[in-house]
């Protein structure tokens, strides 16, 4: 069983989250084949050799990384094909009631404009590192922050991913 699993992350934690799952897979079937890409690099990878294809992405200002639709459009009619997974990651969804694709409102958006149907869809939350932004970022992140009730002493590093909820959207992987 051969995975590929496409990651566009800025900050890292889509990608973390990329790893964790390809480590799932592996732990559950040693023989698993799983390769990971990031979008930029997707196009090397020849989508028809996989058996099960995976593509997660981040949020930034809420958008997606802009070369996701363009990809998915272009193998929206190979993806419908194969067993296929989209999970998102943003900060929104560390609250419980908007942590899935139905109440996630850029999961639930994007599902509803591409042609691709994914086999199985999740939305997990992603890591919040005020040291690492830049200025401007930092300045608009805590405000977002402010105004949603969430942590803004930017002296902190908080990491909202759920692992268990990783692990077992992996589980669903194996082969
Ligand atoms: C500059 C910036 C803008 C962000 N904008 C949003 C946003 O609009 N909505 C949201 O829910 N999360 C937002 N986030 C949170 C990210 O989605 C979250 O940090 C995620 O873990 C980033 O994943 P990545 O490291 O793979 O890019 C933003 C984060 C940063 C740094």
């Amino acid at each position: 069983m051969k995975t590929l699993i496409i990651y566009a992350s800025v900050d890292g934690q889509t990608q973390k989250i990329a790893q964790a799952i390809a480590t799932e897979i592996q732990n559950q079937d040693q023989s698993a084949v799983v390769n990971l890409a990031a979008l930029a690099a997707a196009e090397q990878q020849d989508l028809a050799q996989y058996d099960q294809i995976i593509i997660g992405a981040s949020i930034r200002y809420g958008h997606f990384n802009k070369t996701l639709e363009p990809y998915i459009a272009r193998y929206a009619e190979l993806l419908n094909r194969k067993k296929t997974a989209f999970y998102s990651v943003n900060l929104t969804a560390r609250k419980a009631d908007k942590n899935t694709p139905e109440t996630n409102a850029y999961t639930r958006k994007l599902l509803q404009r591409i042609d691709w149907q994914p086999t199985q869809s999740a939305v997990f939350a992603g890591a919040l590192r005020y040291p690492q932004y830049r200025f401007f970022d930092r300045f608009m992140i805590r405000l977002i922050m402010k105004i949603t009730g969430g942590e803004t002493d930017t002296s902190k590093e908080v990491e909202y991913t759920d692992w268990e909820k990783v692990a077992e959207f992996a589980q669903r992987f194996k082969s």
